[in-house]
């Protein structure tokens, strides 16, 4: 009986999530992977802040929460080989960027190659960068969109918000709306489409995910 054994079930996939700041999508994986939606154990999370309200849900959640600051004058090269280390640590499946905000080079991502995955709040080639989510309801305001709508795709390279895709979700624009209304929705779109796509790849049926808003 080895580790092909058709009998046995499959490990659970081990990911490592990469947090920023407020970590939303962090709860939402942590929660899905409680109630047994997504098959996975979010074995750390790292975040380049202190103090962060995601390293508070994951302690709550007992998971290792992990603060690995930038030193002063460091280059970004010896930071991300520093970053790679602590995160490899932890043998991750995949590392999810969910609310990471800070560029990573190839001395982090080529340690990891096909398992970094970035959620990011607009559509594929659409609005790379911060403040998608402002930028997109500052142009329906001005009546240059109508919609936009969030993806995840694989991390290969130095590109911002650019990669293999693996889910898409469109969002319609209400400008009758609130601007808070509209972010909410976002978020909320976010978090079931980043759920559902791990849940495929940590089931290893990668098919492209789409849900709608
Ligand atoms: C999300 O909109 C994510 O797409 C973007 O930053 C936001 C993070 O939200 N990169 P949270 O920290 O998961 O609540």
């Amino acid at each position: 009986m080895g580790a092909t054994d058709p009998d046995r079930p499959p490990r659970a996939k081990r990911l490592v999530v990469l947090v920023s700041g407020n970590g939303s999508n962090l709860q939402a994986i942590i929660d899905a992977a409680a109630d047994g939606r997504l098959s996975a154990e979010v074995v750390a999370v790292v975040s380049n802040r202190p103090d962060v309200f995601a390293l508070q849900r994951a302690d709550a959640a007992g998971v290792p929460a992990v603060h690995v600051g930038v030193h002063p004058d460091e280059e970004r090269s010896d930071y991300d080989a520093r970053l790679a280390d602590v995160v490899a640590g932890f043998d991750p499946d995949f590392i999810v960027l969910a609310g990471w905000m800070r560029l990573l080079t190839l001395s982090f991502l080529g340690w990891f190659p096909e398992r970094v995955i970035n959620l990011h709040p607009a559509l594929p080639g659409d609005l790379p960068g911060t403040r998608a989510v402002e930028r997109a309801w500052d142009e329906a305001v001005a009546g240059t969109r109508t919609s936009t709508g969030v993806m995840v795709h694989l991390v290969p390279d130095e590109g911002v918000d650019n990669g293999p895709v693996l889910g898409t979700a469109t969002i319609d624009i209400d400008t009758s709306s609130t601007f808070e209304t509209f972010a909410a929705l976002v978020h909320a779109t976010e978090h079931r489409l980043l759920v559902d796509t791990l849940s495929a790849l940590c089931t290893d049926t990668p098919d492209r995910t789409e849900v709608s808003a």
